[in-house]
């Protein structure tokens, strides 16, 4: 068997996607249902078939087998999904020349040169030059524990020592380079890029180290956190730090909390609340709202009062409350961020406030309540309408009214005047999204093939009776072609025989809620075949009347009696007359 069918029936797509994606069994017939991770949804239109593989988004229309999924999803070429996949079932992978491409290439070799990067820094830490990085991990008070968890390390100051462990292996210099943690002087001498830094790795979903982030050890040394750059393997943009360790805790819980920076994951982690991640450097992004929404529906902002700031953190509440998620804020007292207020009160005081954490709208409601002159009735109106808008937002009806209905209670509006405000903001809304459309395969060939996928029985016995011309009009026609000359009806064996419109087609066919019983499935089929055939008749029969009057009425007795021989033989054996 060729390795790639070999893994691909090696592997279950539910378990596969189940890592991303929040599944839900749907109904019996192996189909799960959950969330698009392609494309922002607050109500699933993405579902996984398991008895054939593959899934499909009804939103967005992306769809395919689990090998598609892994490189949509992690930006991964073919090889690299295979790799991915075999490495992850611990299934050996041939080494041959077609599974790797330069770009996969590359980018494996970049992989490797951080996790040697990772030992590498971390071994530094545990050696006489890290005496200075370890005196000021004790000082902000992280312990063994979590420097071996979060794999803390230390690069050291003189700007060599990476490049030369890295001269040990077989890199060549263009691999090294686009690394970004050697750099090339114009002169052609190498530096380091993280020098007399605490080093913390970033990891990608799959544990793997793509990128670092180094802290200076000195006040003096600027700026504070250096950030890898971006590279064939690293996209700030769509990395959390510690996303790969907070998963489970992230389902666990069904939700995260979100902090600043590195030490603030690391003191809230060291608390015992693992769900904790944070944007490595960068502005938070709708990409990595998603990123949190493949395991959880709520997160938790537990930011530095004065770095963030509060338009700040509308901001991003904006961007989460847009993917559906709910929002808590945390308030911190004394201007602490997360690490320094667990240093000082400890985990069960920052647990508490976690828990008092205030809804997203009352916290919101409390900036409006600073902000206008809540003695008077404009003054309180006022600031219910500042918050209207985002509490337009909230996609479910119910919620949306509760919450209006509450806000106003707590501003102290009149609820009569909350209404006419809500109805004018509900006339104003856009319609929802028309539906995806429905399957535009005729009745006759939908069932006709779900019966063929359906049973080999009636694959086999009904392809040899359904002629070419039956199929040639069909909408499905390159479905039927592919089904006549793959070995077999999985969805891989025909997929590769079809245009992008036909395996769209035949996505619908197989998500549809349809499901045949395989016993009845020839049945179906001849019953499908012989309504196909009356069909035909009827329509052969109309085109020959059509053309017996033409006959008649331009004077050609002869062909007309004919026509007419013809028509009687069709009624009397219920045969079409033969082809044209
Ligand atoms: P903070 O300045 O709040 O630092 O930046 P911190 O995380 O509390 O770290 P300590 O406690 O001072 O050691 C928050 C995050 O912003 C990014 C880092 O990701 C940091 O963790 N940052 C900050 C940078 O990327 N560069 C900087 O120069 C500063
Ligand atoms: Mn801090």
């Amino acid at each position: 068997m060729e390795f790639v069918d070999q893994l691909k029936s090696s592997i279950d797509i539910v378990k596969v996607i189940g890592e991303y994606v929040r599944l839900k069994r749907s109904g019996s017939s192996g189909r799960w249902i959950g969330l698009c991770p392609f494309h922002q949804e607050k109500t699933p239109s993405f579902s996984v078939n398991q008895t054939r593989q593959f899934f499909k988004c009804f939103g967005c229309g992306k769809g395919g087998d689990a090998l598609n999924f892994v490189m949509e999803i992690d930006g991964l070429t073919f090889p690299e999904a295979l790799k991915f996949l075999a490495e992850r079932n611990g299934i050996p992978m041939p080494r041959r020349a077609e599974y790797s491409d330069e770009e996969s290439k590359l980018r494996a070799a970049l992989y490797e040169i951080h996790a040697i990067a990772a030992s590498f820094y971390q071994a530094n830490l545990r050696d006489p030059r890290g005496a200075e990085a370890r005196a000021y991990l004790e000082r902000r008070g992280v312990g063994a524990e979590m420097i071996e968890t979060f794999a803390l390390g230390y690069a050291d100051s003189s700007g060599q020592s990476l490049a030369r462990r890295l001269a040990q292996e077989r890199f060549t210099s263009r691999e090294i380079e686009a690394s970004g943690l050697i750099r090339r002087r114009e002169d052609g001498s190498t530096y380091d890029f993280f020098r007399g830094r605490l080093m913390f790795p970033i990891h990608n979903d799959a544990g793997k180290v793509i990128a670092f982030g180094g802290r200076a050890l000195r006040d003096e040394d600027q700026p504070k956190y250096l950030n890898s750059s971006e590279t064939p393997i690293y996209r700030k943009s769509s990395v959390l730090y510690n996303a790969h360790r907070a998963r489970d805790g992230m389902r666990r819980s069904a939700r995260a909390i979100l902090v600043e920076g590195y030490m603030d994951v690391i003191g809230v982690y060291s608390a015992g609340i693992k769900e904790v991640v944070a944007p490595c450097g960068t502005a938070f992004t709708d990409a990595q709202v998603r990123l949190i929404h493949r395991h959880a529906d709520a997160v938790v902002m537990s930011f530095d009062p004065d770095s963030a700031g509060a338009r700040a953190t509308e901001q991003r509440a904006q961007l989460i409350l847009d993917e559906g998620l709910h929002i808590r804020v945390v308030t911190l007292d004394g201007g602490l961020d997360p690490d320094e207020y667990i240093k000082e009160h400890g985990a069960d005081a920052y647990r508490k406030k976690l828990e008092e954490a205030s809804g997203y709208f009352y916290w919101l409601a409390d900036r409006a309540r600073a902000r206008f002159d809540m003695r008077s009735a404009e003054g309180r109106m006022d600031a219910f309408k500042f918050l209207l808008p985002t509490v337009n937002k909230i996609s479910d009806k119910l919620e949306r009214a509760a919450i209006a209905g509450d806000l106003a209670g707590y501003l102290g509006v009149d609820p009569g005047l909350v209404l006419d405000q809500f109805k004018k903001a509900a006339a104003e809304r856009r319609a929802p999204a028309a539906a995806p459309a429905a399957p535009a395969i005729p009745a006759l060939e939908r069932i006709l093939l779900t019966a063929l996928l359906a049973s080999d029985e009636a694959r086999g016995q009904m392809l040899p009776r359904l002629a070419g011309e039956v199929t040639q009009n069909f909408v499905s026609r390159e479905i039927f072609d592919a089904l006549r000359h793959a070995e077999n009806s999985t969805y891989s064996a025909l997929e590769g025989r079809l245009s992008p419109a036909a395996r769209d087609l035949l996505h619908l066919l197989l998500s549809a809620d349809e499901k045949m019983e395989e016993a009845v499935a020839l049945e179906q089929a001849e019953a499908c075949l012989r309504r196909l055939e009356a069909d035909r008749r009827k329509q052969r029969v109309a085109e020959l009347r059509a053309r017996v009057k033409q006959a008649e009425r331009e004077g050609r007795v002869e062909e007309a009696l004919g026509i007419i021989a013809e028509l009687e033989k069709i009624r009397k054996h219920g045969e079409p007359g033969a082809g044209e």
